[in-house]
């Protein structure tokens, strides 16, 4: 993506100045591949929400394109905020959230709209599809939001964020059969979830995979410890009642910084936002703030969610049975793959005194990135947030397959299809990488961005 001069992530997606939050309107459009996200183009603060826009061939090469969606319309009239996108007819849609903060009432208003783009570029606004009146006995207007689009058996299907008016977040369901008036059909999971509210919800029909965000969740052990989080549940939805009987369950991603994934539509391809709201962003010194994860192949592999890393990677370097390696990386991939690992010791963007590591300590994976340079605050007040610690589980199979996104401004790790996301704010010339491994066999490669 052409940033011109600015300090910018190489293979992570910004509003290129500005603040990003949730990506928005995943898609395959007339064969490529678009992705929106909430935007505030005027400050490094969250504000009047509207859609920026990119889009790509290969899911590695991003275009910027003019911003979609601005508010100030039939009721949208303070923010368009998350929403999905979806083809009909030749023709692309995006459902979204029009949010009103004062409807005359002296209440917010959330409801659901539609625009309708032919080129995939420009967006004419259709209004209101799902209003207050839409929403069921017993339900809150206030927190309705996020709609997430698929077809299924010729029907239009979504999955809506809500709350109870007496409890916490929900998922509702509802079918159209052309976009513009929708039905309502059930509680997807009948009961409220962890959190305050429940956000972004998205639904996988292909793997029966719902993934929901959830804000202020409790932390579970050692899992959850950022105040919000996004978790997968496997199961199986009955569309005549919208209910979906959840089996198995997980957090999506272990590290400090992931939220409000979606996934494409037509493709198993996943992205989230690579921030976490109630924290410090240092990246606003240099313009901007947020950014997406690079996206991420996902399937079920025995009955758990399985992420790999889609970036665009030229080698460079390759060693065979290594047991210490001493490289340099500041943006680009390691890949590390090892048989029967014993002991793992990773030294990240090391210099100028800061070091982030990742290493395998009493049968489990920790990051830490307490000395790794600039600080991020957060409102999280459990042990590991406070010493900069984030642990994933170590599985423990014959072969680990570990691969590190490393970019300006962030750290991606992916093992053996589990992933640990984080910000990170190293001096600009720690690029410093030491390995030391004890394993059966063990290779490690580095690839540069192409
Ligand atoms: C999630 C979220 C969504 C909302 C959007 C507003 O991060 O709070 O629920 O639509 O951000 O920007």
């Amino acid at each position: 993506m052409d940033n011109g001069n600015k300090l910018r992530p190489t293979f992570h997606i910004t509003g290129g100045d500005g603040w990003i939050n949730d990506p928005n309107g995943l898609v395959v459009f007339r064969g490529r591949y678009h992705v929106f996200f909430q935007y505030h183009p005027y400050s490094t603060e969250w504000g009047p929400m509207h859609w920026g826009h990119v889009v790509s061939d290969d899911l590695m090469h991003w275009q910027r394109l003019p911003i979609a969606l601005t508010p100030g319309g039939d009721g949208d009239a303070d923010g368009c905020f998350s929403g999905s996108a979806v083809v009909y007819n030749d023709k692309l849609y995006l459902m979204y959230t029009g949010f009103t903060k004062n409807a005359g009432l002296d209440t917010e208003r959330q409801v659901q709209c539609l625009a309708e783009s032919d080129d995939g570029i420009h967006f004419v606004k259709r209004g209101v599809v799902i209003d207050s009146d839409g929403i069921p006995l017993g339900y809150s207007a206030t927190d309705f939001r996020d709609p997430k689009v698929w077809r299924h058996d010729g029907k239009f299907w979504c999955v809506i964020a809500a709350r109870k008016l007496d409890g916490r977040g929900r998922t509702l369901m509802y079918s159209s059969d052309d976009l513009l008036s929708w039905r309502f059909v059930g509680d997807m999971l009948g009961e409220d979830c962890k959190g305050v509210m429940t956000e972004c919800p998205d639904y996988r029909d292909t793997e029966g995979l719902f993934l929901a965000s959830e804000q202020s969740q409790p932390p579970e052990g050692n899992v959850h410890l950022n105040y919000h989080t996004t978790r997968w549940t496997l199961g199986k939805l009955d569309y005549g009642t919208g209910r979906f009987t959840p089996k198995d369950s997980g957090i999506c991603d272990y590290g400090f910084d992931f939220y409000a994934p979606q996934s494409f539509e037509n493709e198993p391809v996943m992205i989230g936002w690579m921030n976490m709201w109630d924290r410090s962003m240092p990246s606003a010194q240099y313009g901007f703030t947020g950014m997406l994860t690079v996206p991420r192949r996902i399937s079920v592999k025995d009955g758990e969610l399985s992420q790999t890393p889609i970036v665009t990677k030229k080698e460079v370097v390759r060693k065979t049975n290594v047991k210490s390696v001493k490289d340099r990386i500041k943006v680009g991939v390691t890949e590390i793959a090892a048989e029967n690992l014993r002991e793992f010791s990773l030294l990240m963007r090391k210099g100028d005194g800061a070091v982030t590591t990742f290493t395998l300590s009493n049968g489990e994976w920790v990051f830490d990135r307490s000395r790794s340079g600039e600080r991020i605050t957060g409102v999280e007040t459990n042990a590991d947030s406070l010493a900069g610690v984030r642990r994933m589980p170590f599985d423990g199979k014959k072969k680990t397959e570990i691969t590190v996104v490393f970019d300006e401004f962030s750290i991606e790790i992916f093992v053996n299809g589990k992933s640990l996301t984080s910000t990170v704010y190293p001096p600009h010339n720690a690029d410093g990488l030491e390995l030391n491994v004890d394993a059966d066999t063990c290779e490690y490669v580095r690839y540069d961005a192409d």
